[in-house]
């Protein structure tokens, strides 16, 4: 394996323990970014050190339609779903200090240069349909163009899953090419998985980072998606989010 591959790798296997227990430093603010999303390192030793973004809860901007929880909160929520029924589109996120307090602290993933995202997202690549049935079973407000970070041909992650789980139906997305779409047999079984994993134990995990009438309005995505597969975009509301990019 030549050492970019390696290098690769290792960019997108970080464990939740590794966020966790380094030295937070920051290094400067996102500019394009909405609430207070840092950008640092986190640093485990001399030898040891990748770069995270970092979204401090008292930096956040009150949400009407979000009222409850915190953002930082549904941003650990997605990843814990992604992780455990194997969508793996989000980089490691985790809850912890920092210098401006409690926050969601992610893996930064370096994007593969000279990529059309807006082609890439508007295909039907394996990975993109697997961002979108993500979306759906989080009830994602903001895949735009710019949450979605292409790795290398076949790798796709996602950021900026805070404005999600919400309990009404309010999917947000730039990604529609699949509305109306039954799921395949292991898109099927992903989210038999992903039912079964919330009745033993994922309700106990995710209540710490969402309300219980969010768990609850998952659950009931989860059945519609096993009955009529990826939806349409609603009627009553903004079907994709602004600006897309
Ligand atoms: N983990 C990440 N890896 C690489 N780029 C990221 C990551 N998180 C965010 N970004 C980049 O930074 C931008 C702003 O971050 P985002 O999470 O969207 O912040 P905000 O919640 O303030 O909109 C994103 O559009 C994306 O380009
Ligand atoms: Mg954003």
């Amino acid at each position: 394996m030549d050492i970019f591959v390696h290098a690769l790798i290792e960019t997108i296997v970080r464990s939740e323990a590794e966020l966790i227990s380094g030295e937070l430093i920051i290094e400067g603010r996102l500019i394009d970014a909405s609430n207070a999303t840092l950008y640092g390192v986190i640093k485990n030793s001399i030898e040891d050190q990748f770069p995270v973004v970092y979204k401090p809860i008292a930096g956040e901007r009150p949400l009407w339609d979000f009222p409850d929880g915190n953002l930082a909160s549904r941003e650990v929520a997605a990843f814990l779903v992604s992780k455990e029924v194997g969508f793996n589109c989000v980089p490691t996120t985790v809850l912890r200090d920092g210098p401006f307090g409690v926050g969601a602290v992610q893996e930064w993933i370096d994007i593969k240069d000279d990529t059309d995202v807006i082609a890439i997202a508007q295909s039907n690549a394996r990975a993109i349909r697997n961002m979108a049935l993500f979306d759906v079973v989080i009830n994602n407000t903001d895949r735009k163009f710019g949450h979605i970070l292409p790795v290398d041909d076949t790798t796709i992650l996602g950021c900026d899953h805070g404005v999600a789980f919400h309990e009404e139906f309010k999917l947000r997305t730039v990604i529609w090419q699949f509305a109306g779409e039954e799921l395949n047999e292991t898109e099927r079984h992903q989210i038999e998985n992903l039912s079964r994993w919330l009745e033993d134990v994922g309700g106990d995990v995710l209540i710490s980072f969402l309300t219980d009438a969010e768990i609850t309005a998952m659950r009931e995505r989860v059945i519609q998606l096993l009955q009529t597969g990826f939806p349409y975009p609603s009627q009553d509301w903004p079907a994709i989010p602004w600006p897309p990019v």
